[in-house]
């Protein structure tokens, strides 16, 4: 019988189960199954025509499961990447590292609302789930022919999955399971943002335990968020290594983010300010100084100058921002140092928010959101020890 499978998001993923009555639906769908779905003529695409491929996608933890025990009892180890989606280069290379140091990889994409604040950004989120696929399919395709580790599995859970007890409570102090960092998940980031790394640690702690993989990988552009994970890991004895992917970054150096989409051209260009003043704090670290005040001074300087270069423009042609913090912390607890130990080097990191575009010229590439979403952008630079 022919079994007809489309392409859709995630939280239609019951439909498609119910709907076709064929008992190879009791496998999860590949990625080339989907992405072939939309190069037929209705957009629907009769699977027994469908070469085997080798990513499954899954959306309920127990066909997950049961294909985690098989690696296992195969001795095969999992690596997993946690994502919101909205793929871009910078998760691709988590994969890549990943694949590299296992024989397959677990992709989730979640967009966990525990890790939004009430008046934060979820609703608007970028989703791209058929770009997404595509891109990890491709990935895998290449993944293939290096003889690397391969995509073995895409988990895109519905909410109802991840927090079966009670709809997710992202309010202070939040009815609910949680799991937090305190004051770690506090400081910069969480002063911002009070109740993301609650919602960041209580997420992954059920990817780990849905997963139980050998490997999880995080990128370096999100700092705090490795640190956060690294403590999770030891202070929960959970068993799984922490493997940090080097900050995927434009040729400018603008570290590469889901949220750069809303940028547009004028904020994308002043946006480079957070990095060049970061770099400017490394140098100094680079020439000797380990005091506080010798190493950020020229960050804050490098910010304020370009503030105020900023303002002096027309409302047609400035950028305007506001710095969050800049900060030079220990390694491990993220609390501010006086002064850098050399045993143990430090993180420089820093958050600035671009605020609307004031004034739209005509015909200027505004972003989505036309330039009128205020883009929180954060970056860091691990100052080694030793260095
Ligand atoms: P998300 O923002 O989608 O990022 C997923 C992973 O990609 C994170 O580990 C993040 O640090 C990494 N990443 C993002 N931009 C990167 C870049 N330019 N270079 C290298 N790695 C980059 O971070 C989250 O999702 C969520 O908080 C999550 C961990 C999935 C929990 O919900």
């Amino acid at each position: 019988m022919a079994c007809i499978l489309r392409a859709s998001h995630p939280a239609k993923a019951h439909l498609r189960r119910i709907a076709v009555p064929n008992t190879r639906l009791a496998l999860p769908m590949t990625l080339p199954q989907l992405s072939a779905s939309r190069t037929s003529n209705n957009g629907y695409r009769n699977l027994s025509t469908t070469p085997t491929l080798h990513t499954e996608i899954f959306h309920d933890i127990p066909p997950l499961r049961s294909l985690r025990r098989s690696l296992l009892l195969s001795n095969r180890t999992v690596g997993l990447v946690p994502t919101m989606g909205a793929l871009h280069s910078g998760h691709l290379s988590l994969v890549r590292l990943a694949a590299s140091e296992n024989t397959d990889v677990f992709v989730t994409i979640y967009v966990n609302p525990t890790q939004f604040g009430l008046t934060e950004d979820l609703a608007s989120y970028p989703k791209t789930w058929e770009a997404d696929m595509r891109m990890l399919q491709d990935l895998d395709r290449e993944l293939a022919s290096e003889g690397a580790g391969r995509v073995s599995a895409v988990f895109a859970p519905s909410t109802k999955t991840m927090y079966p007890t009670l709809p997710p409570d992202s309010s202070i102090p939040g009815a609910g399971s949680f799991v937090e960092m305190r004051p770690l998940g506090q400081l910069l980031e969480g002063a911002s943002r009070p109740v993301f790394f609650r919602g960041v640690a209580t997420v992954c702690m059920k990817l780990f335990n849905i997963c139980t993989p050998d490997r999880v990988y995080f990128g370096q552009k999100d700092i705090q968020q490795t640190v956060i994970i690294k403590r999770l890991v030891k202070d929960f004895h959970l068993d799984t290594e922490v493997r940090i992917g080097a900050t995927a970054r434009e040729p400018d150096g603008l570290a590469l983010s889901s949220r750069n989409v809303y940028l547009g051209e004028r904020r994308r260009s002043a946006g480079i300010v957070l990095y060049q003043a970061l770099r400017k704090a490394e140098a100094q670290y680079n020439a000797g100084n380990r005091k506080r005040g010798d190493i950020l001074w020229p960050a804050n300087d490098h910010t304020d100058k370009t503030h105020m270069a900023q303002d002096a423009l027309e409302p047609s042609q400035r950028a305007r921002f506001e710095v969050d913090y800049l900060s030079l912390a220990d390694p491990e607890t993220m609390e501010e140092l006086d002064e850098v130990d050399e045993t143990r080097g430090a993180i420089l990191s820093g958050a600035v928010k671009m605020l609307p575009v004031e004034e739209p010229r005509a015909g200027e590439e505004l972003g989505v959101g036309d330039g009128q979403i205020p883009v929180r952008l954060i970056d860091n630079i691990v100052l080694n020890p030793g260095s």
